[in-house]
């Protein structure tokens, strides 16, 4: 039986699990900032590395009682060290080399990219090969998994992130941080076929979701008070998942891949699970709400499945490698 404990600090969430053997969650702590950052509209690193500071030890003490394990059953203590935020992937990455040295159990570095994937081996019996949709708050890609760590990406964006369009498109509607949920939210409410917004025209595997975002922002500008609002929010989600949808069922079709995988925060839109249960001809994972957003358990599942012990000098980076 392989025991992990995850640590979680890449963005504004201080997070820790104990997940067995990549697949069932003992325990799995998650401490939201989002009250802090949404005073400001948006996450401010600094602040965030602070809250961390704060925080860390406590989230990670009450997953391991929770998860009702000792230090000397971990098989490795696992840590995200990047792409992220520098000053916050310090705090996690910090506390888990002290664990590390103090526990005597060996430290896994793991990529947050691939942890959200690996979300998806949480409760299932997913194995490689599948394409995965990984689309987040800083990313959107597609990617061929052939074996649990090697991933190759057919196709990303070329402007913002499908996460950052949902932020920015519901900061012009007045709704607030993080913008995913309420526009979500707000969008079954609203005609998804009020206001034509154009998908973006980008070849092979390739997203732009920035022209989407102008087109939103001039129709509002046109529009008289009061907006409407859920008809906005529905037709430019409509576009989004649209475009999500059939890049990476091509993908799925030009490779003769039999499973698809969504991961990242977006992967818990429900218009974008509904289209694909709707149109996909292969069966499709996506992590359940709690594991679709920022979390530890997915990270000490990528530490189960395609981890290995690093150095204690190891340090973080901000971009993905
Ligand atoms: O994966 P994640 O928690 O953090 C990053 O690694 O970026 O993703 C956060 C992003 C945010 O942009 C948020 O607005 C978006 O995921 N998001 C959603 C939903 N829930 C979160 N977007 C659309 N629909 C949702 N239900
Ligand atoms: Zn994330």
């Amino acid at each position: 039986m392989a025991l992990y404990l995850g640590v979680e600090t890449s963005c504004d969430e201080t997070a820790a699990a104990v997940v067995q053997d990549g697949r069932t969650v003992l325990s799995s702590k998650v401490l939201s900032q989002i009250k802090v950052h949404q005073q400001y509209g948006g996450v401010v690193p600094e602040v965030a590395a602070r809250k961390h500071l704060e925080t860390i030890n406590l989230v990670i003490d009450e997953a391991m009682s929770a998860a009702s394990v000792s230090p000397k059953d971990l098989t490795g203590i696992a840590c995200t060290v990047g792409p992220g935020l520098v000053g916050t992937l310090l705090i996690g990455l910090s506390a888990s080399k002290a664990l590390s040295w103090a526990w005597d159990r060996p430290l896994i570095a793991v990529d947050h990219l691939l942890a959200h994937v690996c979300a998806n081996y949480i409760d299932t019996d997913l194995e490689p090969p599948f394409v995965a949709l990984l689309v987040s708050g800083g990313h959107t890609q597609i990617i061929h998994f052939e074996s649990y760590s090697d991933g190759k990406i057919l196709g990303q964006t070329r402007d913002d992130a499908a996460g950052e369009a949902y932020d920015k498109v519901a900061r012009l509607l007045g709704l607030g941080y993080p913008g995913g949920p309420a526009i979500d939210k707000l969008s079954s409410q609203g005609n998804a076929g009020a206001f034509k917004f154009p998908e973006g025209v980008v070849p092979g595997y390739d997203f732009s979701f920035s022209g989407l975002k102008t087109a939103v922002s001039r129709t509002v500008e046109k529009l008289s008070q009061p907006l409407p609002v859920a008809d906005l929010a529905a037709s430019f989600q409509e576009a989004v998942t649209r475009v999500l949808v059939k890049k990476t069922l091509k993908a799925q079709q030009d490779l003769g891949v039999k499973t698809i995988v969504l991961a990242g925060g977006v992967a818990a839109n429900r218009e974008l699970r509904a289209k694909f249960e709707a149109q996909s001809p292969v069966p499709v994972y996506f992590p359940k709400l709690s594991l679709c957003t920022d979390n530890a358990a997915m990270v000490a599942a990528a530490a189960h499945f395609c981890g290995s012990p690093s150095s204690l000098d190891i340090g973080v980076y901000s971009r993905q490698r």
